[in-house]
């Protein structure tokens, strides 16, 4: 299998003065990178001009996030309803934003297609890795080795691939409900048991129970934590010291971590990501890091993710996992994008994270002004609005209704995520504003004109 035979090699290279061409390459660009570019230096400080203030204005932007673009009968799953029939659900549900990717990804696709042969493929040379390690540098401070990544068509596949990996049939797996809801079947369909500890909502938004944490992690004896980080749906974006002592409580009950931060990109200004194994080794040791450029680039179609685990003897388990599924090789597309999308993608990604604020606040006010029955709960992080619809005082069964058949809109249901997701709905914003402004309009008619 090629990924056993590139994780041998880099495992020889360690010790071996011939090295291959991968890790000569990783070493001349670690050295020349223990002096950061200015322009990364700026990055950390926030002094970098944001987008809008380069190009004059939001409306000079380089790239246009306002283009409606018709996805339906394009095999979308997002709009699957529209699928040869003229519904009119407007779907602002699963997490894929109705933006084109970046034009330079776009134009590497096309390049391939032009090429015309789309046989087995994977990513042998230091052009897929080094992408990768500037930006977990320049933007995480988290400096990646060659031989922790291995490469999956999906997050999702790679947790059911961790808890097989690092449990047994019968143990006990800990989860934070309300929370993306394939965390609670994974642990299911893999015959382990779930162990939930809720968050708590309170008047300044989401936190962490941290006794009742680890008090069911003590009772259930859990073997494994799966961390949502940045949180899906309530759109925290956790402290480092709330990773801390995430950490310190699985380290001290031998408990592993899945960290799945998928949307470690979309952060709102006056928030940082923190990558759970990168504050210290002893973390780092215990944990899988689910990454990907699907989320932040809208490439999910293309089924590519990073996973990272730098305990080789977890990483060797986990390999043994995906290989027992028969998964071979990596999408041939999905590697070119992704290299694409981390070598030129950033300045596509600032100025979409500037469009995403402003749909934010744009939402904020809308429900605010008309329905204020409706509460946001404001996110630190994520395209995902998390809404506490209690106040229009109806039953969960009723709400959806309503949202669908009223509203004509496709949410997701706050009880998919599980406990604590009753009375509330999951709204997607990473649309052009008009669609967004649309949908809103519909939620206020539905729920007005009662
Ligand atoms: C927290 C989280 N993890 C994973 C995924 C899906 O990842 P993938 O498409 O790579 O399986 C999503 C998508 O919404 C998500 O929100």
């Amino acid at each position: 299998m090629h990924l056993k035979i590139i994780l041998i090699r880099y495992k020889e290279a360690e010790n071996f003065d011939g090295l291959p061409f991968v890790v000569i390459k990783y070493k001349a660009e670690h050295e020349k990178k223990a002096n950061p570019p200015d322009k990364a230096e700026k990055y950390e400080k926030g002094l970098g001009l944001t987008s809008a203030e380069k190009y004059g204005g939001i409306n000079k932007m380089k790239y246009s996030f306002d283009e409606i673009i018709d996805r339906r009968n394009t095999d979308s799953v997002k709009y699957a309803l529209w699928q040869g029939n003229s519904g009119d659900l407007l779907p602002l549900w699963v997490a894929d934003m109705d933006f084109k990717s970046p034009p330079e990804v776009s134009e590497v696709l096309i390049q391939k297609c032009r090429h015309g042969i789309f046989g087995y493929s994977d990513a042998y040379g230091e052009d897929y890795f080094n992408p990768l390690y500037d930006w977990y540098l320049r933007r995480f401070n988290w400096e990646l080795r060659p031989e922790w990544l291995v490469k999956t068509p999906g997050v999702v596949f790679a947790i059911y691939a961790a808890v097989r990996a690092l449990t047994n049939e019968g143990d006990a797996v800990l989860i934070q409900q309300p929370v993306y809801y394939p965390f609670e079947r994974a642990i299911k369909d893999t015959g382990r048991k779930v162990v939930v500890s809720e968050l708590v909502y309170g008047k300044n938004g989401y936190s962490v129970d941290f006794k009742d944490f680890e008090d069911k992690v003590v009772k259930n004896s859990v073997k494994l934590f799966i961390l949502c980080s940045p949180h899906n749906p309530v759109g925290r974006v956790w402290t480092k010291k709330e990773l801390m002592t995430f950490g310190d409580i699985c380290l001290k009950h031998g408990v592993f971590v899945v960290a799945d931060e998928i949307h470690e990109d979309f952060v709102y200004p006056g928030n940082r990501h923190t990558v759970f194994a990168g504050i210290k080794p002893e973390f780092a040791d215990m944990t899988v890091t689910c990454t990907a450029p699907t989320k932040t680039f809208n490439l999910a179609g293309l089924q590519i993710s990073n996973i990272f685990i730098s305990n080789e003897s977890i990483r060797q388990k986990f390999c043994s996992e995906i290989r027992k599924t028969g998964y071979g090789a990596p999408s041939l597309m999905g590697i070119a994008a992704c290299k694409a999308a981390y070598q030129y993608g950033e300045e596509w990604l600032e100025e979409l994270k500037e469009y995403l604020s402003l749909n934010l606040d744009f939402a904020k006010n809308y429900l605010k002004e008309n329905i204020p029955e409706i509460r946001l709960v404001e996110p630190e992080g994520t395209y995902l609005l998390w809404m506490d619809c209690r106040g229009l005082g109806l039953s969960d069964e009723k709400l959806d209704e309503m949202i669908a058949v009223k509203a004509g809109l496709w949410l997701d249901s706050g009880t998919m995520f599980g406990a604590g997701g009753q009375g509330f709905q999951r709204m997607n914003i990473a649309c052009p504003r008009q669609i967004l402004k649309q949908a809103l309009e519909r939620l206020k008619s539905a729920f007005k004109s009662n």
